[in-house]
């Protein structure tokens, strides 16, 4: 049976630590990227993982054309469509490029799995969806979504309504949207991690960026938020379990019969705060961090976690790294970067 599975944005932080981790079950990762948001360093990376260079064609999402030629190359067997925007505060300033390339990507591949009847779809989808949980932080498949905050939020939660709706459209594919926690982390060799191109929005590259001094200072932002320190609280998950969460996610659909859409928790199922991911890294690297407490970020959720059963039940998927493998990995990796 040909493996080839389609993966949009697999130059990318995510996409990249899942070709390894497609490769690693004998799956062959066809990479579509046009690295807007993707360094090409991630190639040699991957190289040297992988022993080969992977299958790439740098390719716009946006465009059909390329695209349709790729699935009348391929016969894929899925698709897992990580190709998209993702900063929370930029989508704010661009919001209609958010818009086309989050939304017309993922229709112009929906439309392709339709068209060449691919059967298994995987959707990079977050917990965004969820919002600020109301009353319990621990949020389960069933938990309502609600509005989201920003317009990256809005491609997610519009997304996965326009997948619910192809899903009614196209009965027999099989469909999977993996809502994301916060991935952090790096592969263990220290050869593929995230490459934030400018100033990092997230947490963890900008501290690994402050303790290597690329970055002044970190600053935390807001300590008064009622959570057991102050700070705010997410499910941290290490990008290679989350790599290997979309291999299960592909597997159960290839054992399944017939058609059907599921959404599945991608978290640890425990909380972490933002003051103990920075004592945790002085911990572990035996570093201070400079780092000031500043005003709240507007949009910042004040604590979410995933409930993980789904994905252990369905999937027979489990997070094993911890917070701790995921700090060292990341400081691995920037590490690496510095002797580049
Ligand atoms: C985490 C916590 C910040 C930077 C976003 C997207 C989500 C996903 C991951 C794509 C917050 C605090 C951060 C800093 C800080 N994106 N922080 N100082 O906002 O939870 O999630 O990225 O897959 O969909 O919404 O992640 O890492 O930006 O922030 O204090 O310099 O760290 O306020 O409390 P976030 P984050």
């Amino acid at each position: 049976m040909n493996k080839f599975i389609l993966v949009t944005g697999g130059a990318g932080y995510i996409g990249s630590h899942t070709v390894v981790a497609l490769e690693q079950q004998g799956f062959t990762s066809v990479i579509v990227d046009d690295f807007r948001n993707a360094n090409p360093i991630v190639l040699e990376g991957l190289r040297h993982i992988l022993g080969h260079d992977p299958i790439l064609h740098r390719l716009d999402v946006c465009d059909q054309a390329g695209l349709t030629e790729l699935f009348e190359q391929y016969a894929f067997e899925g698709v897992i469509h990580f190709a998209a925007y993702k900063a929370v505060g930029e989508s704010v300033d661009k919001p209609l490029a958010y818009y086309r390339n989050n939304l017309l990507g993922l229709i112009n591949i929906l439309a392709l799995i339709a068209q060449f009847q691919v059967p298994n779809f995987v959707f990079s989808s977050s917990c965004t969806v969820y919002g600020e949980p109301v009353g319990a932080k621990e949020v389960s498949e069933l938990t309502p979504k609600q509005l989201p905050e920003s317009p990256y939020g809005y491609t997610k939660w519009m997304g996965e309504q326009i997948i619910a709706d192809f899903h009614k459209s196209s009965p027999a594919l099989k469909l999977m949207n993996l809502r994301y926690f916060n991935p952090v982390g790096a592969h263990q060799s220290a050869r593929i991690g995230e490459f934030p191109i400018g100033k990092p929005n997230n947490l963890l590259p900008f501290v690994t960026q402050t303790a290597i001094g690329k970055q002044a200072q970190l600053t935390v932002f807001g300590n008064d938020y009622p959570t057991r320190d102050g700070s705010c609280i997410r499910d941290y998950i290490h990008v290679m379990d989350l790599a290997e969460a979309h291999v299960a996610a592909l597997s159960f659909l290839a054992n399944q019969k017939s058609g059907l859409l599921e959404a599945v928790n991608i978290g640890t199922g425990a909380g972490t705060s933002v003051l103990e991911i920075v004592n945790a890294f002085e911990r572990i690297t035996g570093l201070t961090l400079p780092y000031v407490i500043g005003p709240r970020r507007a949009g910042d959720v004040i604590e979410i976690y995933a409930n993980a059963t789904k994905g252990k039940e369905m999937l027979g998927w489990k997070a094993r790294l911890s917070i701790e493998d995921a700090i060292k990995d990341a400081w691995a990796w920037e590490n690496h970067l510095a002797t580049l």
